[in-house]
Protein backbone atom coordinates (compact mmCIF):
# COMPACT_ATOMS: atom_id res chain seq x y z
CA UNK A 1 0.00 0.00 0.00
CA UNK A 2 1.20 3.57 -1.09
CA UNK A 3 2.34 5.52 2.05
CA UNK A 4 -0.22 8.63 2.11
CA UNK A 5 3.10 10.78 1.44
CA UNK A 6 3.33 8.54 -1.71
CA UNK A 7 -0.08 9.18 -2.18
CA UNK A 8 -0.19 13.20 -2.14
CA UNK A 9 3.08 12.57 -4.71
CA UNK A 10 1.31 11.31 -6.98
CA UNK A 11 -2.17 13.30 -7.14
CA UNK A 12 -0.21 16.25 -7.38
CA UNK A 13 1.63 15.08 -10.22
CA UNK A 14 -1.77 14.44 -11.87
CA UNK A 15 -2.47 18.24 -10.81
CA UNK A 16 0.79 19.39 -12.19
CA UNK A 17 2.20 16.90 -14.66
CA UNK A 18 5.39 19.33 -15.78
CA UNK A 19 6.62 19.24 -11.85
CA UNK A 20 9.76 17.50 -10.97
CA UNK A 21 11.65 17.96 -7.54
CA UNK A 22 8.57 17.44 -5.57
CA UNK A 23 8.64 18.92 -1.90
CA UNK A 24 6.52 17.99 0.89
CA UNK A 25 5.62 19.12 4.43
CA UNK A 26 3.09 18.33 6.74
CA UNK A 27 1.00 20.41 8.66
CA UNK A 28 -1.15 18.94 11.66
CA UNK A 29 -4.96 19.86 12.98
CA UNK A 30 -5.21 20.62 16.73
CA UNK A 31 -7.24 19.93 19.57
CA UNK A 32 -7.92 22.35 22.36
CA UNK A 33 -7.92 20.29 25.57
CA UNK A 34 -8.98 23.39 27.87
CA UNK A 35 -8.78 26.92 27.62
CA UNK A 36 -12.00 28.19 25.12
CA UNK A 37 -12.33 31.47 24.23
CA UNK A 38 -9.57 33.18 26.19
CA UNK A 39 -7.13 33.21 23.47
CA UNK A 40 -8.47 36.85 22.66
CA UNK A 41 -8.45 38.04 26.42
CA UNK A 42 -4.78 37.04 27.24
CA UNK A 43 -5.90 34.12 29.03
CA UNK A 44 -3.65 30.27 29.08
CA UNK A 45 -4.94 27.42 26.91
CA UNK A 46 -3.68 23.90 26.50
CA UNK A 47 -3.69 22.90 22.99
CA UNK A 48 -2.19 20.14 21.17
CA UNK A 49 -1.37 19.51 17.69
CA UNK A 50 -3.01 15.90 16.60
CA UNK A 51 -1.99 12.76 13.61
CA UNK A 52 -4.64 14.39 11.11
CA UNK A 53 -2.30 16.41 8.75
CA UNK A 54 -2.68 18.41 5.45
CA UNK A 55 -0.14 16.89 3.49
CA UNK A 56 1.16 19.66 1.50
CA UNK A 57 3.21 19.27 -2.21
CA UNK A 58 5.44 21.95 -3.84
CA UNK A 59 7.23 22.67 -6.86
CA UNK A 60 8.45 25.22 -9.25
CA UNK A 61 7.25 26.40 -11.79
CA UNK A 62 8.60 28.86 -15.06
CA UNK A 63 4.98 30.48 -15.79
CA UNK A 64 4.95 33.41 -12.76
CA UNK A 65 1.80 31.73 -11.31
CA UNK A 66 1.43 30.49 -7.81
CA UNK A 67 -1.28 27.27 -8.31
CA UNK A 68 -3.30 25.93 -5.70
CA UNK A 69 -4.80 22.15 -5.85
CA UNK A 70 -6.85 20.07 -3.33
CA UNK A 71 -7.79 16.60 -3.45
CA UNK A 72 -10.50 16.78 -1.04
CA UNK A 73 -11.95 20.02 -2.39
CA UNK A 74 -12.00 19.08 -6.13
CA UNK A 75 -11.22 23.00 -7.16
CA UNK A 76 -8.14 24.56 -8.06
CA UNK A 77 -7.06 28.32 -7.68
CA UNK A 78 -4.18 30.65 -9.39
CA UNK A 79 -3.14 34.24 -9.35
CA UNK A 80 0.31 35.32 -11.23
CA UNK A 81 3.00 36.40 -8.83
CA UNK A 82 2.06 40.13 -10.77
CA UNK A 83 -1.16 40.10 -8.74
CA UNK A 84 -0.39 39.18 -5.29
CA UNK A 85 -0.12 42.69 -4.07
CA UNK A 86 -3.37 44.38 -5.98
CA UNK A 87 -5.82 46.21 -3.42
CA UNK A 88 -8.81 43.76 -4.32
CA UNK A 89 -6.68 40.62 -3.57
CA UNK A 90 -8.94 39.76 -0.72
CA UNK A 91 -12.03 39.19 -3.11
CA UNK A 92 -10.17 37.09 -5.49
CA UNK A 93 -11.31 33.99 -3.73
CA UNK A 94 -14.06 34.63 -1.47
CA UNK A 95 -15.77 31.93 0.34
CA UNK A 96 -13.44 29.44 -1.62
CA UNK A 97 -10.59 27.12 0.14
CA UNK A 98 -8.11 28.36 -1.57
CA UNK A 99 -8.39 31.89 0.21
CA UNK A 100 -6.38 30.63 2.31
CA UNK A 101 -2.98 29.85 0.88
CA UNK A 102 -4.02 32.70 -1.39
CA UNK A 103 -3.62 35.32 1.81
CA UNK A 104 -0.45 33.24 2.92
CA UNK A 105 1.43 34.19 -0.54
CA UNK A 106 -0.44 37.82 -0.25
CA UNK A 107 0.71 38.47 2.77
CA UNK A 108 4.23 37.31 3.34
CA UNK A 109 6.84 39.56 2.33
CA UNK A 110 8.64 36.46 0.91
CA UNK A 111 9.81 38.01 -2.79
CA UNK A 112 8.77 35.28 -5.57
CA UNK A 113 10.67 34.74 -7.77
CA UNK A 114 9.11 31.82 -9.63
CA UNK A 115 5.63 30.61 -9.87
CA UNK A 116 4.65 27.76 -7.40
CA UNK A 117 2.59 24.65 -7.85
CA UNK A 118 0.94 23.17 -4.73
CA UNK A 119 -1.07 20.60 -3.32
CA UNK A 120 -3.09 19.74 -0.69
CA UNK A 121 -4.05 16.29 0.75
CA UNK A 122 -5.55 15.58 3.86
CA UNK A 123 -6.27 13.58 6.41
CA UNK A 124 -7.47 16.06 8.60
CA UNK A 125 -11.35 16.66 7.96
CA UNK A 126 -12.70 20.23 7.32
CA UNK A 127 -15.38 21.81 9.11
CA UNK A 128 -15.01 19.83 12.16
CA UNK A 129 -13.74 22.32 14.34
CA UNK A 130 -9.67 20.96 14.33
CA UNK A 131 -8.64 23.89 12.48
CA UNK A 132 -7.99 22.93 8.81
CA UNK A 133 -8.05 26.24 8.19
CA UNK A 134 -4.86 27.34 10.48
CA UNK A 135 -3.35 24.03 9.07
CA UNK A 136 -3.47 24.80 5.50
CA UNK A 137 -2.38 28.65 6.20
CA UNK A 138 0.31 27.66 8.52
CA UNK A 139 1.47 24.76 6.26
CA UNK A 140 1.54 27.14 3.28
CA UNK A 141 3.56 29.86 4.89
CA UNK A 142 5.75 27.81 6.61
CA UNK A 143 6.86 25.64 2.98
CA UNK A 144 6.89 29.29 1.14
CA UNK A 145 9.74 30.21 4.04
CA UNK A 146 11.49 27.58 3.17
CA UNK A 147 11.35 26.51 -0.54
CA UNK A 148 12.96 30.30 -0.01
CA UNK A 149 15.86 29.70 2.84
CA UNK A 150 13.83 32.33 4.48
CA UNK A 151 14.32 32.41 8.29
CA UNK A 152 11.39 33.16 10.05
CA UNK A 153 10.51 32.71 13.76
CA UNK A 154 7.45 30.49 14.90
CA UNK A 155 5.89 33.46 16.92
CA UNK A 156 5.93 34.97 13.63
CA UNK A 157 4.33 32.55 11.02
CA UNK A 158 1.89 32.09 13.45
CA UNK A 159 0.84 35.78 14.11
CA UNK A 160 0.94 36.00 9.67
CA UNK A 161 -1.78 33.00 9.51
CA UNK A 162 -4.04 34.40 12.11
CA UNK A 163 -3.81 37.92 9.78
CA UNK A 164 -4.87 35.66 6.75
CA UNK A 165 -7.89 34.56 8.83
CA UNK A 166 -8.45 38.23 10.02
CA UNK A 167 -7.90 39.62 6.46
CA UNK A 168 -9.21 37.26 4.18
CA UNK A 169 -11.61 34.91 5.86
CA UNK A 170 -13.04 37.30 7.99
CA UNK A 171 -12.82 35.40 10.98
CA UNK A 172 -11.48 37.24 14.02
CA UNK A 173 -9.91 34.47 16.13
CA UNK A 174 -7.13 34.29 18.29
CA UNK A 175 -3.75 32.87 17.98
CA UNK A 176 -3.98 29.52 19.77
CA UNK A 177 -4.46 27.10 16.68
CA UNK A 178 -1.98 28.62 14.40
CA UNK A 179 0.59 28.40 17.74
CA UNK A 180 -0.27 24.53 18.25
CA UNK A 181 0.44 23.94 14.88
CA UNK A 182 3.55 25.38 14.21
CA UNK A 183 4.92 24.57 18.16
CA UNK A 184 2.87 21.00 18.72
CA UNK A 185 5.09 18.16 20.06
CA UNK A 186 4.61 14.88 19.89
CA UNK A 187 3.16 13.46 23.55
CA UNK A 188 2.85 17.18 24.94
CA UNK A 189 0.42 19.38 25.41
CA UNK A 190 1.20 23.18 24.83
CA UNK A 191 0.88 25.33 28.41
CA UNK A 192 0.17 28.75 25.81
CA UNK A 193 0.13 32.08 27.91
CA UNK A 194 -1.15 34.54 24.85
CA UNK A 195 -0.48 37.57 26.48
CA UNK A 196 3.28 37.34 26.72
CA UNK A 197 2.79 34.14 23.98
CA UNK A 198 5.59 32.50 26.19
CA UNK A 199 4.55 28.54 26.28
CA UNK A 200 5.86 25.53 28.06
CA UNK A 201 5.82 22.04 27.27
CA UNK A 202 3.56 19.75 29.37
CA UNK A 203 4.08 15.95 28.70
CA UNK A 204 1.00 13.80 28.59
CA UNK A 205 0.85 10.18 29.03
CA UNK A 206 -0.28 8.51 25.35
CA UNK A 207 -0.03 5.13 27.55
CA UNK A 208 -2.77 6.29 29.83
CA UNK A 209 -5.08 8.24 27.56
CA UNK A 210 -6.39 9.45 24.62
CA UNK A 211 -8.69 12.21 23.24
CA UNK A 212 -11.59 11.45 21.48
CA UNK A 213 -13.64 13.95 19.20
CA UNK A 214 -17.55 13.11 18.70
CA UNK A 215 -18.79 15.41 15.31
CA UNK A 216 -22.22 16.86 16.37
CA UNK A 217 -22.70 17.20 12.56
CA UNK A 218 -23.59 21.10 13.21
CA UNK A 219 -22.46 23.62 11.20
CA UNK A 220 -24.16 26.38 12.59
CA UNK A 221 -24.52 29.34 9.86
CA UNK A 222 -23.93 31.41 13.01
CA UNK A 223 -20.40 30.16 13.47
CA UNK A 224 -18.36 33.14 12.37
CA UNK A 225 -20.64 35.53 13.05
CA UNK A 226 -21.25 34.11 16.78
CA UNK A 227 -17.88 34.04 17.08
CA UNK A 228 -17.13 37.68 15.76
CA UNK A 229 -20.19 39.04 18.17
CA UNK A 230 -18.47 37.06 21.49
CA UNK A 231 -15.07 38.99 20.79
CA UNK A 232 -16.90 42.46 20.92
CA UNK A 233 -18.70 41.29 23.72
CA UNK A 234 -15.41 40.79 25.80
CA UNK A 235 -13.88 44.17 24.23
CA UNK A 236 -17.26 45.84 24.93
CA UNK A 237 -16.08 44.38 28.98
CA UNK A 238 -12.64 44.70 28.80
CA UNK A 239 -14.02 48.64 27.89
CA UNK A 240 -16.60 49.21 30.83
CA UNK A 241 -13.95 47.71 33.27
CA UNK A 242 -11.07 49.95 32.39
CA UNK A 243 -13.38 53.35 32.77
CA UNK A 244 -14.84 51.63 36.63
CA UNK A 245 -10.85 52.14 36.97
CA UNK A 246 -9.75 48.48 36.54
CA UNK A 247 -5.81 48.65 35.48
CA UNK A 248 -6.30 45.78 32.93
CA UNK A 249 -5.18 45.36 29.52
CA UNK A 250 -7.09 42.37 28.96
CA UNK A 251 -9.65 40.22 30.43
CA UNK A 252 -7.43 37.84 31.77
CA UNK A 253 -6.09 40.10 33.39
CA UNK A 254 -8.67 39.74 36.88
CA UNK A 255 -8.85 37.72 39.08
CA UNK A 256 -10.92 35.04 40.42
CA UNK A 257 -11.76 36.92 43.51
CA UNK A 258 -12.39 40.70 41.50
CA UNK A 259 -15.39 38.61 39.95
CA UNK A 260 -17.47 39.82 43.07
CA UNK A 261 -16.78 43.21 42.40
CA UNK A 262 -17.12 42.81 38.49
CA UNK A 263 -20.27 41.71 39.01
CA UNK A 264 -21.58 44.89 40.26
CA UNK A 265 -20.09 46.75 37.15
CA UNK A 266 -20.95 45.00 34.51
CA UNK A 267 -24.22 44.67 32.34
CA UNK A 268 -25.69 40.58 33.12
CA UNK A 269 -24.71 39.72 29.54
CA UNK A 270 -21.26 41.23 30.12
CA UNK A 271 -20.39 39.78 33.43
CA UNK A 272 -20.76 36.37 32.26
CA UNK A 273 -18.83 36.49 29.09
CA UNK A 274 -16.19 37.86 32.00
CA UNK A 275 -17.01 34.99 34.30
CA UNK A 276 -16.51 32.30 32.10
CA UNK A 277 -13.24 33.82 30.59
CA UNK A 278 -11.85 34.28 34.30
CA UNK A 279 -12.95 31.32 35.42
CA UNK A 280 -11.59 29.32 32.66
CA UNK A 281 -8.18 30.36 32.74
CA UNK A 282 -8.01 29.46 36.44
CA UNK A 283 -8.86 26.16 35.10
CA UNK A 284 -6.63 25.83 32.32
CA UNK A 285 -3.78 26.36 35.12
CA UNK A 286 -5.30 23.66 37.35
CA UNK A 287 -5.32 21.36 34.90
CA UNK A 288 -2.06 21.87 33.85
CA UNK A 289 -1.27 20.35 36.93
CA UNK A 290 -3.75 17.98 37.68
CA UNK A 291 -2.61 16.27 34.39
CA UNK A 292 1.46 16.77 35.61
CA UNK A 293 0.15 15.04 38.70
CA UNK A 294 -1.51 12.04 36.63
CA UNK A 295 -4.24 13.42 38.78
CA UNK A 296 -6.80 12.33 35.67
CA UNK A 297 -9.95 12.41 37.86
CA UNK A 298 -9.61 15.47 38.77
CA UNK A 299 -7.91 16.77 35.45
CA UNK A 300 -11.17 15.10 33.71
CA UNK A 301 -13.37 17.29 36.37
CA UNK A 302 -11.97 20.20 35.22
CA UNK A 303 -13.27 19.67 31.34
CA UNK A 304 -16.92 19.12 32.59
CA UNK A 305 -16.47 22.41 34.47
CA UNK A 306 -15.47 24.04 31.44
CA UNK A 307 -18.27 22.43 29.27
CA UNK A 308 -20.95 24.19 31.84
CA UNK A 309 -19.29 27.44 31.60
CA UNK A 310 -19.02 27.58 28.15
CA UNK A 311 -22.87 26.37 27.69
CA UNK A 312 -24.23 28.60 30.57
CA UNK A 313 -22.02 32.10 30.85
CA UNK A 314 -20.30 32.32 27.64
CA UNK A 315 -23.08 30.41 25.73
CA UNK A 316 -21.66 28.67 22.75
CA UNK A 317 -23.34 25.56 23.15
CA UNK A 318 -26.14 24.14 21.84
CA UNK A 319 -28.51 21.20 23.00
CA UNK A 320 -27.05 18.53 20.95
CA UNK A 321 -23.91 19.01 22.22
CA UNK A 322 -25.00 19.32 26.09
CA UNK A 323 -26.40 16.72 25.39
CA UNK A 324 -23.38 14.81 23.88
CA UNK A 325 -21.95 15.70 26.93
CA UNK A 326 -23.90 14.33 29.12
CA UNK A 327 -24.15 11.05 27.39
CA UNK A 328 -20.17 10.44 27.40
CA UNK A 329 -20.30 11.18 31.09
CA UNK A 330 -21.97 7.81 31.78
CA UNK A 331 -19.01 5.64 29.95
CA UNK A 332 -16.79 3.72 31.51
CA UNK A 333 -13.03 4.98 31.30
CA UNK A 334 -14.36 8.47 30.71
CA UNK A 335 -12.84 11.46 32.67
CA UNK A 336 -14.06 14.55 31.45
CA UNK A 337 -16.01 15.59 28.28
CA UNK A 338 -16.55 19.14 26.64
CA UNK A 339 -17.50 21.54 23.69
CA UNK A 340 -14.13 22.03 21.42
CA UNK A 341 -13.66 25.64 19.90
CA UNK A 342 -15.53 28.21 18.69
CA UNK A 343 -18.82 26.30 19.42
CA UNK A 344 -22.15 26.92 17.75
CA UNK A 345 -21.62 23.48 16.59
CA UNK A 346 -18.62 21.19 15.78
CA UNK A 347 -17.17 18.43 18.03
CA UNK A 348 -16.99 17.82 21.87
CA UNK A 349 -13.64 16.78 23.22
CA UNK A 350 -13.37 13.18 25.31
CA UNK A 351 -10.73 12.78 27.53
CA UNK A 352 -10.63 9.09 28.31
CA UNK A 353 -8.54 5.82 29.59
CA UNK A 354 -6.88 4.11 26.52
CA UNK A 355 -8.42 0.62 27.82
CA UNK A 356 -12.00 1.96 27.39
CA UNK A 357 -11.70 3.83 23.75
CA UNK A 358 -13.48 0.98 21.71
CA UNK A 359 -16.04 0.53 24.04
CA UNK A 360 -16.86 4.73 24.34
CA UNK A 361 -17.19 4.68 20.70
CA UNK A 362 -19.51 1.90 20.50
CA UNK A 363 -21.49 3.42 22.98
CA UNK A 364 -21.61 6.64 22.16
CA UNK A 365 -22.32 6.15 18.62
CA UNK A 366 -25.43 3.71 19.24
CA UNK A 367 -26.62 6.48 21.65
CA UNK A 368 -26.70 9.40 18.68
CA UNK A 369 -28.07 7.04 16.12
CA UNK A 370 -31.36 6.17 18.41
CA UNK A 371 -31.53 10.15 19.36
CA UNK A 372 -30.20 11.98 16.08
CA UNK A 373 -31.09 9.04 13.35
CA UNK A 374 -27.30 9.12 12.01
CA UNK A 375 -24.10 8.11 12.71
CA UNK A 376 -21.41 10.90 13.83
CA UNK A 377 -18.10 10.88 13.05
CA UNK A 378 -15.56 9.96 15.72
CA UNK A 379 -12.09 10.70 15.49
CA UNK A 380 -9.49 9.35 17.96
CA UNK A 381 -6.40 11.18 18.01
CA UNK A 382 -3.27 11.07 19.46
CA UNK A 383 -0.89 13.96 20.12
CA UNK A 384 1.95 14.65 17.78
CA UNK A 385 4.56 17.28 16.39
CA UNK A 386 3.87 20.49 14.51
CA UNK A 387 4.76 21.45 10.95
CA UNK A 388 7.35 20.32 9.24
CA UNK A 389 8.91 19.49 6.01
CA UNK A 390 9.43 15.82 5.00
CA UNK A 391 10.56 15.78 1.52
C1 LIG B 1 -11.48 29.13 17.29
C2 LIG B 1 -10.39 30.21 17.13
C3 LIG B 1 -9.40 30.17 18.27
C4 LIG B 1 -10.10 30.18 19.62
C5 LIG B 1 -11.23 29.16 19.66
C6 LIG B 1 -12.04 29.27 20.91
O1 LIG B 1 -10.91 27.87 17.16
O2 LIG B 1 -9.73 30.02 15.91
O3 LIG B 1 -8.49 31.25 18.16
O4 LIG B 1 -10.55 31.46 19.95
O5 LIG B 1 -12.10 29.28 18.55
O6 LIG B 1 -11.27 28.98 22.02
Amino acid sequence: MPSVVDTAITHHKEYFPQSSDVSVFVSPGRINIIGEHIDYNGGTVFPIAIDKHIYICASRNNDGIMRFASYQQHEQGEIAISNIHLPNIRDVAKHKWWVYPLGACALSDIHFESGFDISFYSTLPVGAGMSSSAAITVGTLYALCALHGKKMKNIDVALQAQQVEWNFAGVQCGVMDQMAIINGRKNNGLLLNTKTMEFQYIPIDASAIRFVLVNSGVKHNLRESGYNERRSECQGALTLLQKAGFAINCLCDCTIDELATIKDILPITEYKRVFHVISENHRVHEFAQEIQKYNLAKAGRLLYQSHHSLSNYFEVSIPLIDAMVEWVSEIDGVYGSRLMGGGFGGCTVTMIALYAVEHFKKTIAERFEKKEGRTPDIYECTIDDGVHQLV
